[in-house]
């Protein structure tokens, strides 16, 4: 799709023309009254909504357009959910299929031809390892629910409670989620380091960092008086999303998957984010060949809708009959929407697609961090991108990495919107810009995007620095870093 969209140069709020089709006339106050009573409705825990005060009434592809009559390029695609960008045609036919079938939408776990055949698709794309004998169990809607029920899954078969997981880890709201993510008031699991090279918690970084990190989690496993019993299971990402776009190194990922298979630990990768062909490959873990024992997955594998499954080595399935349930894990829309999506990536080689466009994009938002001294690093793969920003006048605690700069992150988002690009914040302080376009994005709208990105960052920082940046000049800056894999 050709990028043909305008972005006027003034904030959305001060904006007040609406397209009359699109203005609600019975309780007033147009696509601005929407928003008010939003933030007068809605819980305190709205978050999106609150950085991005726009309101969607069309979409296609990576563009979204706005109440407002603005239109955005979307790459925030539903949290990393749209491999395909919204209402592809694939996608909608799918559903339509469905719909004009009769066939029944709310099945709970009945056998349905829609059903076999999300299946079919699914399995064909796993490793083959694990699929040759896995079983799948579907879940509630969200990947949050197929995390709790890996977590299920695995203390069941193993009898053990324990569960050991990564700093910076998330993997979702729910109580078993939360606890095993990074975030965690209340820590029941045990925490092991997550390799990262810019913010390395041995402050070595590289090869040696995830050595490192490697080597605690085997002593923390082999001494009898660590505190820590052997545990149910090990839950990891591949690539670190909310954590802040950290890709782990697949020697790291091929040590984690030794360390467990040799004490009996079931290895659980979360790949709700990394699946689909986001990473660069159908599925992250087969950038570093580890065959999981569970998979959990959910996002893109429902098309745009929801669905969220595990799927897991066949000696696991231990579980009496209803042992896991949930009324909603019959979705037949999402899995028709899922199959679409699936089948369409696998044909037309968008894993591919993605490792390519992404690494091309990754270098050149690695040409800005030379240009902009607060850009800390650029790092990601394939079309899962952060740019984390950071404060480069003040201190690290170990006086070389300069610390995270959250209010600068936030006002490049609201640059980025502005321009009409959406753009997620992440990472641990919020500093992080993630990209995650649709895998369908061309040539032509990747260049719209990291223009738009460019002029946000360019602007963002002129706004927060008292004199304007010193170009780095011809010196190797230390945050142009490629993937760290
Ligand atoms: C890796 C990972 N796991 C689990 C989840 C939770 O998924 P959901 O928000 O659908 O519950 C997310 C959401 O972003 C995620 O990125």
């Amino acid at each position: 799709m050709a990028v043909t969209e305008s972005a006027p140069a003034v904030p959305p709020a001060a904006r007040t023309q609406s397209r009359p089709t699109d203005r609600p006339t019975d309780q007033g106050g147009g696509y601005e009254g929407i928003l008010r009573r939003q933030s007068q409705r809605e819980s305190a825990a709205r978050t999106y909504a609150r950085s991005l005060p726009i309101v969607p009434v069309r979409a296609r592809g990576l563009t979204i357009e706005g109440a407002d009559g603005r239109r955005y390029l979307d790459c925030l695609s539903g949290a990393g959910t749209l491999a395909l960008g919204h209402n592809h045609p694939v996608v909608l036919e799918a559903i339509r299929k469905v719909l004009d079938s009769g066939a029944p939408l709310h099945v709970l776990d009945l056998a349905t031809p829609v059903k076999d055949a999300f299946t079919s698709e699914l399995f064909a794309t796993l490793p083959g390892a694990l699929a040759d004998d896995a079983r799948i169990q579907f879940c509630g809607p969200a990947g949050t629910d197929a995390v709790e029920a890996a977590l299920k899954l695995v203390r069941t078969a193993t009898g053990r409670s324990g569960l050991l997981a990564f700093t910076g880890a998330y993997h979702g709201m729910t109580a078993g989620a939360l606890d095993a993510s990074g975030g965690a008031p209340d820590v029941r699991v045990t925490r092991l380091p997550y390799p990262q090279r810019y913010r390395c918690p041995f402050g070595v970084g590289g090869e040696r960092g995830a050595e490192l990190a490697a080597r605690w989690t085997e002593n923390l496993l082999d001494d009898p008086k660590s505190g820590v019993t052997t545990p149910a299971g090990m839950i990891v990402e591949a690539v670190q999303g909310e954590g802040g776009v950290i890709p782990a190194p697949d020697d790291w990922m091929r040590r984690m998957r030794r360390i467990t298979a040799d004490r009996s630990i079931p290895l659980v990768v979360d790949e709700v984010q990394t699946g689909v062909g986001r990473t660069g490959a159908f599925w992250a873990v087969e950038h570093s060949g580890v065959v999981p024992d569970v998979m959990v997955l959910s996002k893109a594998i429902g098309g745009s809708l929801p669905l969220a499954v595990i799927v897991y080595r066949s000696e696991l399935d231990v579980w009496e009959p209803g042992a896991h349930a949930g009324t909603f894990r019959g979705n037949q829309l999402a899995m028709a929407a899922g199959t679409a999506t699936l089948a369409y990536v696998r044909e037309n080689r968008l894993a591919e697609r993605a490792g390519t466009l992404g690494a091309g994009m990754l270098g050149r938002l690695q040409g800005l961090a030379s240009a902009h001294p607060c850009v800390g690093e650029v790092r990601g793969r394939g079309l899962m991108i952060g740019v984390e920003l950071v404060d480069p006048d003040a201190a690290g605690p170990d006086d070389s990495v300069p610390p995270p700069a959250p209010a600068l992150a936030l006002a490049v988002q609201q640059e980025c919107l502005v321009r009409g690009l959406i753009v997620e914040l992440g990472g641990r302080h919020s500093a992080v810009v993630r990209l995650l376009p649709p895998l369908t994005l061309t040539d032509e709208q990747a260049t719209a995007v990291l223009d738009r990105f460019a002029d946000a960052l360019a602007a963002a920082e002129r706004a927060h620095t008292p004199h304007p940046p010193a170009p780095r000049g011809a010196t190797t800056p230390r945050n142009a870093s490629g993937p760290s894999h």
